[in-house]
């Protein structure tokens, strides 16, 4: 087998960015989802740093050889810890393409929507300002109840959309023109998304990190072939995951419990 890709999320979202990355030539994909502990979103940053590190540290013992952090929560908050659990493995987080992406396509005015821990770490809005080239217009919006209707397989039920409403609502009256899902469990609200923002552009994090790791050097693969992904999850699955893995028409996967040591 060829090179081991880690990816890993506090739950299933992250599967949004792993299906991207099945695309590329001569991999295998390793996932971890912390389904045991998820949401990460409204926790304090010292608890999602110690959670990080374990999951990190699980996937650097299992041989991979990139890592990347398909969670904008712990990409807004521990990613250094990330890394140094790493050591000299490369480590792709979300933050950077996915706002490159958004800069290329934004007419000046972008919306950013995503758990508490990312929207109160400021980090988009930061980033957003730090590389546009010409002036812009940020607005921040945490969407807490969303990960967990997600989670919940509820990604197009009546009161997903009747929250969204009340979420989306300043991002509308503000007329953003592009929207960041800084949370990748959000692509997976797309229908209800768009309905509310008709016109708007919605930016995901998967095609910007597969996009990162072409440039790292890997490359996509012929015939559309799609590379083995092993799914490994802190806790039992539940209903929920197929109704996802056949949302984002992933292959029938390996699903495996893991429980993680307890690291410090
Ligand atoms: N998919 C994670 C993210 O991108 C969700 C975090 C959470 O568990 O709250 O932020």
């Amino acid at each position: 087998m060829g090179e081991r890709i880690g990816v890993f999320d506090s739950g299933i979202g992250g599967l949004t960015v792993a299906r991207h990355l099945l695309g590329l030539r001569g991999v295998e994909v390793l996932y971890v989802g912390d389904t045991a502990r998820v949401p990460y979103g409204n926790r304090s940053p010292e608890t999602i740093r110690r959670y990080a590190r374990q999951v990190a540290r699980y996937l650097v013992e299992q041989g991979i050889d990139v890592l990347v952090i398909a969670c904008n929560t712990v990409s807004a908050v521990a990613a250094e810890e990330v890394r140094e659990c790493a050591a000299d493995i490369p480590v792709v987080d979300v933050l950077e393409p996915t706002v490159r992406v958004a800069l290329r396509r934004t007419l000046g005015s972008v919306g950013i929507i995503g758990t508490r821990a990312t929207i109160t770490s400021g980090v988009y809005e930061r980033l957003l300002h730090r590389w546009a080239s010409m002036p812009l217009r940020t607005y921040g919006q945490s969407c807490p109840l969303f990960v967990p209707l997600v989670e919940e397989g509820w990604t197009e039920h009546p009161v997903t959309v009747q929250v969204a409403e009340h979420y989306l609502a300043p991002l509308r009256a503000a007329g953003v023109d592009t929207l960041i899902l800084g949370c990748t469990h959000y692509p997976l609200l797309r229908p209800v998304l768009e309905q509310l923002l008709p016109g708007c552009t919605l930016v995901e994090s998967g095609e910007a990190v597969c996009e990162r790791l072409q440039q790292l050097g890997y490359q996509a693969a012929e015939n559309g072939k799609k590379a083995p992904l092993t799914l490994y999850l802190t806790d039992v699955p539940d209903t929920a995951l197929d109704s996802v893995l056949g949302q984002l028409r992933l292959p029938v996967v390996d699903v495996r419990h893991v429980r993680l040591p307890e690291y410090a």
